[in-house]
């Protein structure tokens, strides 16, 4: 593991006014679908974070000329020169999220080879409702130890012909749909997707898909229709800016107390979390353009949530959301829905004195505490990586983060932003 670490000081009230970085996960399925096309296509408001230079790796290794301007976040990408559709091993178990270019590959060759990602395939993270509804798509995918190799099946005639199917998601996974509308872009039919996750980075995504050409319509209650096309347009896009960030700074001013302020937040992608915050007692003013002005309340009353697919709340705010239940006034249940195994960050923050019982394995009991001490503490993912943060600005003396390559993974320089509002965070080499 590497020796970086975070140390946290801390803090006074935070203050102050941010510009938000453009979201990292609607990036990424953003990136893989430029594959579908072929000519330069510009990306603005792209945030410079690890996973998004390695998706830069991963389009270059396929052939594409990339340039990236993280000062001015501009991606200028030239795919017209792709000539490879394979993934290596040493790629995928950087990123996980490259099974992404599996879609677009399948569209441009009718073929992909792409090692597996970590782990098995059936245990955590599994990839089941890309491969089973690639393989109702008509691709046939044959696997080793080390790959998969799919190839897009002509010869089934009855397939070919149909001029449309429905792929039903039994979850609507954010990854799966925009896998295989990326695959559903290029077939010579109709796809509805039934059960898709339409999470705001789903629908930037789609908004890509459509100024290159794809006609997509959504479908209440959540279908996705997709009409495949045979040239895909170059494009160019502005990413959305990140809900996630934003409800990283807002946690973090939160907890310590103070005020800030975010005038290119979609306050519209956030709105339980918002209002969960509000039910604490903290002031949230949401503008008519959607713009946040926040005041934090001196008392907070604590709040249960559970997570679950957009709308309802987001996974990926879980832990800095349980880190305000630590110091709040009452009790909290808190329960994760998405991922089995997302509540690493309570023994971390029982370290520090939160008083926090499992009730099972997805499900926790907060009690709120009056102080959370200083230690030394390791971050399994980059949203606990971004709670532990956060709740050492509340610790008396220096708390230090270890595993922090998940919070250049997932954030584009976010220390910069919370020492802009007055947190002093040293990334320690
Ligand atoms: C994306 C986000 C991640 C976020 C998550 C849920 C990116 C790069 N990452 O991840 O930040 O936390 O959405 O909002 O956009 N699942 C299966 N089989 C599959 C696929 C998923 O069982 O084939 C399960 C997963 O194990 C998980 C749940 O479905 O329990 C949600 O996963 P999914 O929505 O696919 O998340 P990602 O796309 O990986």
């Amino acid at each position: 593991m590497s020796t970086e670490y975070i140390i946290v000081e801390k803090s006074k009230k935070l203050n102050g006014k941010i510009n938000l970085s453009g979201s990292k996960n609607a990036t990424l399925p953003i990136m893989a679908a430029l594959i579908l096309t072929s000519g330069k296509s510009e990306l603005y408001n792209v945030p410079e974070s690890a996973d998004i230079l390695q998706t830069i790796s991963l389009l270059k290794d396929l052939g594409a000329q990339v340039d990236f301007d993280p000062e001015k976040k501009i991606l200028i990408a030239d795919t017209s020169t792709i000539n490879n559709f394979e993934v290596k091993p040493e790629v995928m178990n950087k990123m996980r999220a490259s099974i992404l270019v599996m879609g677009p590959l399948l569209s441009r060759f009718k073929k992909a080879k792409v090692a597996l990602p970590g782990g098995c395939l059936i245990g955590k993270r599994p990839i089941d409702l890309h491969l089973n509804n690639f393989k109702k798509m008509g691709v046939n995918i044959e696997e080793n130890s080390d790959y998969l190799y799919a190839q897009v099946n002509n010869l089934d005639k009855n397939l070919q012909n149909k001029k449309q199917q429905k792929i039903i998601l039994e979850y609507p996974s954010v990854g799966a749909t925009e896998n295989i509308a990326m695959l559903a872009a290029s077939l010579p039919k109709d796809t509805f997707i039934i059960n898709a996750a339409l999470e705001p980075e789903v629908l930037d995504f789609l908004d890509v898909l459509k100024k290159m050409g794809v006609k997509i319509e959504i479908l209440p209650p959540a279908t996705i229709k997709i009409s495949g096309v045979k040239e895909f347009k170059t494009i160019k896009h502005k990413i959305i800016p990140d809900r996630l960030e934003a409800g990283s700074l807002l946690s973090a001013v939160a907890f310590s107390g103070g005020q800030i302020e975010l005038p290119d937040a979609r306050a519209d992608h956030m709105d339980i979390f918002l209002e969960k915050l509000s039910e604490m007692g903290h002031e949230v003013i949401i503008n008519p353009d959607n713009s946040i002005k926040f005041k934090a309340c001196k008392k907070p009353k604590a709040v249960s949530f559970k997570t679950g697919p957009y709308p309802c709340f987001p996974t990926d705010l879980q832990a800095p959301m349980m880190v305000l239940q630590t110091l709040a006034d009452g009790e909290s249940i808190i329960e994760e829905t998405v991922f089995e195994n997302r509540l690493l960050h309570v023994q971390e923050l029982k370290k520090m004195g939160a008083d926090i019982t499992h009730i099972n394995n997805s499900k926790v009991l907060v009690k709120g505490v009056k102080k959370m001490h200083a230690k030394e503490v390791l971050a399994g993912d980059i949203r606990a990586c971004t709670a532990l943060v956060i709740a050492g600005l509340a610790c008396d003396q220096n708390t230090i983060i270890k595993g922090i390559s998940h919070w250049r993974r997932g954030h584009d320089k976010l220390e910069e932003k919370f020492e802009k509002l007055g947190a002093k965070i040293k990334i320690s080499l």
